[in-house]
């Protein structure tokens, strides 16, 4: 498949074909994400944070490793537009400072557009990344880098003040030259309404299935993610037991003896070099 850009993201929506969007952490999940030709984008998103790196929230990744793991990602990545989010911190100081890192994770990683997550607040970083060629995708509804302001990981615009707000929201980023957007844990009339108001693919995670696209985080469609799994995630393989059984099954040989045959899994020494060998 020719490599996805954004004009094709708009048809997909203007034709009302549902865009995939699945999340990649490293060259091998990059690799899985591109194996398929019905794969639109491949994210590299924070949530890297706990499933790849083992910390407790998004808000504890940095920006120099979000590029080193960008870079793999890219290496594997084929024909699927290729999203970097920017890390907690690094668009919130300044709009220089945004366009700096925008651009590390552009130059240095090769990322075909970043993802911020937030609202009216940062429609002055958008509206910049954007003019100077940095295309956008904005993420509104449950915004994981805020989980302490937001005490908890909670679904986003069930009351009318609520909904009101991550509307608004939705307009301004879409105003301030966001080419898509994610809508994350909302409720799905919400998910709709905005797809509707919109004229930019929506991406939903938890948020019905009327947004333009879906996204999900690898290891939860791999079922390899151990933690909370949320409502709206639905495995679609199970490879930690595969994967936990081939571990079991090696070191069982290991211990047994069983493993490495001598003959299938071994080399020989020639027999005349090892008489004199010896
Ligand atoms: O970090 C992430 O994986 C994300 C997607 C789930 C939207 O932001
Ligand atoms: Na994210």
């Amino acid at each position: 498949r020719k490599k996805v850009t954004i004009q094709a993201l708009r048809a997909l929506r203007q034709s009302k074909t549902p865009i995939a969007m699945l999340t990649a952490y490293d060259y091998p999940s990059a690799l899985a994400c591109s194996s398929s030709t019905l794969t639109d984008i491949t994210l590299v998103g924070d949530s890297l944070a706990q499933v790849c790196l083992g910390y407790a929230s998004t808000t504890q990744l940095t920006l120099d490793e979000m590029v080193h793991h960008a870079k793999a990602v890219a290496r594997g990545t084929t024909h699927p537009l290729l999203i970097a989010d920017m890390p907690f911190g690094s668009y919130h100081t300044s709009v220089s400072d945004a366009v700096a890192n925008a651009v590390r994770l552009v130059r240095e990683a090769g990322v075909e557009g970043v993802k911020l997550e937030g609202g009216r607040e940062i429609v002055d970083v958008v509206r910049k990344l954007t003019e100077v060629g940095i295309p956008v995708m904005a993420h509104v509804g449950l915004l994981p880098q805020r989980h302490s302001a937001l005490s908890g990981y909670k679904v986003q615009g069930r009351s009318v003040e609520g909904a009101r707000r991550v509307v608004r929201d939705a307009l301004a980023l879409e105003e301030a030259g966001a080419f898509s957007m994610v809508v994350e844990a909302v409720p799905k009339e919400l998910g709709r309404y905005i797809t509707e108001r919109v004229r930019i693919p929506t991406i939903g995670i938890g948020a019905g299935p009327w947004t333009s696209g879906q996204v999900l985080v690898f290891d939860d469609v791999m079922g390899t993610w151990s933690g909370h799994k949320a409502k709206f995630v639905r495995r679609f393989a199970n490879m930690k037991d595969v994967r936990d059984t081939g571990v079991q099954r090696y070191a069982e040989a290991v211990r047994d003896g069983t493993f490495p045959d001598a003959e299938a899994e071994s080399y020989a020494m020639d027999e005349t070099e090892w008489d004199k060998f010896l």
